[in-house]
């Protein structure tokens, strides 16, 4: 059975939707159920997530797991997400049933994809930055 707050997420999710202005976004899958994660997150120059929103074509423990992430990682900087495991995101949704502990692992996984986005984003524009010819007067 699953918990209250996984209920609760599941029916009224804080966080569904696109983010209009992201600056990352992370999508992952897992191979055996079928099911995909989509996470957007509002990174500002400082490296702090100012929002964080998802998409998702997956389960109710999937839905609630990562609803609950997104929130878990608001306000919080690059290296503080990164640190955000799938077993804080159980313990704060009450318990999931262990054959769907795996669902949990796609919030865990999406936001690690997207702030590698944000990276291969960053890097691209140092690069073309970079190119830019220098003109001598
Ligand atoms: Fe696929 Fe939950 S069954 S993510």
């Amino acid at each position: 059975m699953y918990s209250k707050t996984v209920i609760d997420r599941f029916q009224n999710p804080h966080n569904a939707g696109a983010l209009r202005g992201a600056n990352a976004i992370g999508e992952v899958g897992n191979a055996a159920c079928g099911d995909i994660m989509k996470i957007y997150l509002k990174i500002n120059d400082n490296g702090v997530i100012e929002n964080a929103k998802f998409k998702t074509f997956g389960c109710c423990a999937a839905i609630a797991s990562t609803d609950m992430a997104c929130d878990l990682i608001k306000g919080k900087t690059i290296d503080e997400a990164l640190k955000v495991t799938n077993k804080q995101v159980i313990d704060l949704l009450g318990e999931l049933p262990p054959h769907k502990i795996h669902c949990s692992i796609l919030a865990e996984e999406s936001i690690k994809a997207a702030i590698e986005d944000y990276y291969k984003k960053k890097e691209k524009e140092i690069k073309k930055s970079v190119k830019k010819p220098i003109k001598y007067v």
